[in-house]
C-alpha cells in the first residue's frame, strides 16, 4: 500500500526470537495482503530462510566477494556485473522475496562494494510495500547504514528485569546512530502468562508475544516456524502486530501527503 516501502528491522539479544518474530511478521503481511514482502536476512549466521521455508544458494557477502575478486564478463562494468548478480541472488517465493546479506565485512577494503550494495538494495526497495530485515544482536548493518534507516526498530525482549536493562542500552545505541526514540519499539516475546499484569515500567510494548509450544514443536521437528498454524497464539499476536505497523505505515503515508 505504501508507496516507498516500511522498514522495520528487528535487533534484540542472542536468542530471544528476532528469527521466529521476523518470519511470522513476514507472513503476517502475507496475510494482510501487503504482499510483496522483501526478507532480509542480516544476521551472518543467517537462518531466517529455514523458518519461511525457503532455501538461500549465496549471500550478498559471498557475492560481493566474488564481484570484486574475479573478472567480471566482457562488456560489462562491475557496476552492472554487481547488480545483475544482487538481482540473481533474490531468493523468490509465495508472497515474499528474500535477501541473505552474510558476512557483513571481508578482507581489505569493501567500502566501494558496500555502497554499491546500499545502492542496490535501494533499486530493490520500490518493489515491496513492506520489508522485514532480521538483524543480529549487535547493531552493524545499521551502523554501517547499509540497511539505511528503518521505519521502526523492534526489540525483541523477554519481559524480565534484565530483559528491559537490554532494551535500555538498545535504545541508547540506536539513538546515538540516530534513530527517533519513537521509532524504536519493544516487543516482548515467549511470554508464559499468568494473571497479574507486568509492570513494564516506561516500555509499554508495542506486541506480546505468547510462550507458543506450536513455535517450539516447529524447532524440534525442523518444519519452517512461520508455517504454524494461523489460529497459534504466537502467529496470532504477530498478526495483531502487522495490523499495528500497517496503520504506522498508513500514517507516514498521510504526512507525507500533508
Ligand atoms: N513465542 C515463542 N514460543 C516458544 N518458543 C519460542 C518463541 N519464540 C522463540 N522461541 C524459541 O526460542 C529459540 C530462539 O528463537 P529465535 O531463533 O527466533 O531467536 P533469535 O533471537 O533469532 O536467536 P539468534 O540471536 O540466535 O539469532 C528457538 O528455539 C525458538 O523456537
Ligand atoms: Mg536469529
Amino acid at each position: 500500500m505504501p508507496k516507498r516501502p516500511f522498514t522495520i528491522a528487528l535487533s534484540g539479544k542472542g536468542g530471544t526470537g528476532k528469527t521466529t518474530t521476523s518470519s511470522l511478521l513476514v507472513r503476517a503481511f502475507i496475510d494482510l495482503n501487503e504482499k510483496p514482502v522483501l526478507a532480509v536476512d542480516a544476521d551472518p549466521n543467517a537462518n531466517l530462510h529455514e523458518a519461511l521455508g525457503v532455501s538461500v544458494q549465496e549471500t550478498l557477502g559471498s557475492m560481493r566477494e566474488e564481484a570484486f575478486g574475479r573478472t567480471i564478463p566482457p562488456g560489462m562494468s562491475r557496476h552492472d556485473y554487481v547488480r545483475l548478480r544482487f538481482r540473481q541472488s533474490l531468493v523468490e517465493s509465495e508472497g515474499f522475496d528474500l535477501v541473505a546479506m552474510g558476512r557483513p565485512e571481508g578482507r581489505g577494503c569493501y567500502c566501494f562494494a558496500n555502497d554499491l550494495l546500499s545502492e542496490c538494495m535501494k533499486d530493490l526497495e520500490r518493489d515491496y510495500h513492506f520489508i522485514v530485515i532480521d538483524t543480529e544482536a549487535g547493531m552493524e548493518h545499521i551502523a554501517r547504514g547499509t540497511i539505511g534507516t528503518p521505519d521502526l526498530l523492534l526489540v525483541v525482549s523477554d519481559p524480565g528485569a534484565r530483559g528491559l536493562r537490554t532494551i535500555a542500552r538498545i535504545r541508547e545505541i540506536a539513538t546515538q546512530l540516530g534513530l527517533p526514540n519513537e521509532k524504536i519499539r519493544v516487543v516482548f516475546n515467549q511470554y508464559k502468562g499468568g494473571t497479574a499484569p507486568i509492570d513494564f515500567g516506561n516500555e509499554e510494548p508495542i506486541a506480546i508475544i505468547p510462550d507458543d509450544p506450536a513455535v517450539e514443536e516447529a524447532d524440534l521437528n525442523a518444519l519452517p516456524v512461520s508455517r504454524i498454524q494461523k489460529e497459534s497464539p504466537a502467529r496470532v499476536a504477530v498478526r495483531a502486530l502487522a495490523e499495528k505497523i500497517v496503520a504506522l505505515a498508513l500514517e507516514r503515508k498521510q504526512r507525507g501527503s500533508e
